[in-house]
């Protein structure tokens, strides 16, 4: 199936805002997470049935660099795009239950994390 996209703009962020000024995103905008530790947005991915799941993060990081964040215990890299509105995605296989899972991504430096876009599952 097409993977189902989950943009940020409608998670639940915790230290940080919804932007658009920066172009490519999908939807209505995308999170500027505050630059700290700690910083997250958090999705609620609706599973089917329990399996293993790839989660694709789709990010901008206009710096150089690393923004590591902490996903389910998993320390995901997202290093510089080269541009703010330069977007890649990064993807982890993580196990889900059947109904919902909440998914969050917090920033593990001072940096904090790059700006998200979405997470398609
Ligand atoms: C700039 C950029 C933001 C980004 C921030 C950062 O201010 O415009 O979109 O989030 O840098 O370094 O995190
Ligand atoms: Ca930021």
């Amino acid at each position: 199936p097409p993977p189902t996209v989950l943009e940020a703009e409608n998670a639940t962020i915790s230290q940080g805002v919804v932007e658009s000024n920066h172009a490519g995103f999908t939807g209505t905008g995308f999170v500027n997470g505050d630059n700290v530790v700690g910083s997250s947005v958090e999705w609620t991915v609706n599973a089917a049935q329990a399996g293993t799941a790839t989660l694709a993060f789709r990010f901008a990081n206009g710096t150089a660099t690393n923004r590591p964040m902490d996903v389910a215990g998993t320390l995901v890299d997202f290093p510089g795009t080269g541009a703010w509105t330069t977007w890649a995605t990064r993807s982890i296989t993580v196990p889900l239950n059947a109904g919902a899972n909440l998914i969050r991504a917090t920033a593990t430096t001072a940096n904090g994390g790059p700006n998200l876009d979405h997470l398609a599952v």
